[in-house]
């Protein structure tokens, strides 16, 4: 050991419970870069995973954000199972994004993490920062569920023809699975069928129909 470094090590026993703030360093890894893992795919298979899944990433953070914004901003005579079902579905897209972004960093990527990155990489149309009622809310909730499945599908597709059945897999289980069933959800709160009212009247049968008189 030298002298330089006996000095960085030695600690006095008041010194040693202290934390060590302010500490930096190069960044260990750029953004965009791959080190090889070995998984038994192909290089270029492994890059272009990792490029999907960001993508993939970068919509899904947007969307699991606009179900909390939805949480917080819904009203009206729905509004108190609306709150419940828009927040399941956050916590929902936030596994997803867990699984997501492990799975890039698996494949010796790096996840896109921070809002002003997301939202340079993520298709999903700017939201207003405004309060929107629930029809146009759950329009822009589908829109945005059907931008993640067209590229999804096709980024699934991608995988598998590289043999890379894990990101497939993911893809296909876990992303679309979760959107389809949660556009199902949302959607049919578009149907306008009044609660107290059928919109198909059908004759009344004889044996409990009674006519009105009329005056
Ligand atoms: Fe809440």
């Amino acid at each position: 050991m030298n002298e330089t470094t006996m000095s960085k090590n030695t600690k006095t026993s008041e010194s040693i419970a202290e934390p060590v703030l302010h500490q930096t360093a190069k960044v260990m890894q750029k953004y965009g870069t791959r080190f090889r893992v070995p998984l038994g795919l192909e290089d270029k298979v492994c890059e272009a995973s990792i490029s999907d899944l960001n993508r993939v990433l970068a919509d899904t953070i947007t969307l699991r954000d606009l179900y909390k914004k939805c949480h917080w901003q819904t009203s009206g005579a729905t509004f108190y199972q609306l709150h419940l079902l828009f927040d399941k579905h956050y916590n929902e897209q936030s596994a997803l994004v867990d699984l997501i972004a492990e799975r890039i960093q698996l494949l010796g990527g790096i996840s896109v993490a921070m809002a002003k990155d997301v939202a340079e990489l993520s298709h999903i149309e700017p939201v207003p920062t405004g309060r929107e009622e629930v029809p146009a809310q759950i329009s822009r909730l589908a829109a945005a569920h059907e931008v993640i499945f067209k590229f999804v599908r096709k980024a699934a597709k991608r995988a598998a023809e590289g043999e890379d059945d894990g990101t497939n897999d993911l893809l296909v289980s876990n992303v679309i699975r979760t959107n389809e069933l949660q556009t199902w959800f949302i959607t049919e709160h578009l149907v306008s069928l009044s609660p107290t009212e059928v919109y198909h009247d059908v004759a009344p049968s004889k044996s409990h129909s009674s006519t009105i008189p009329k005056h």
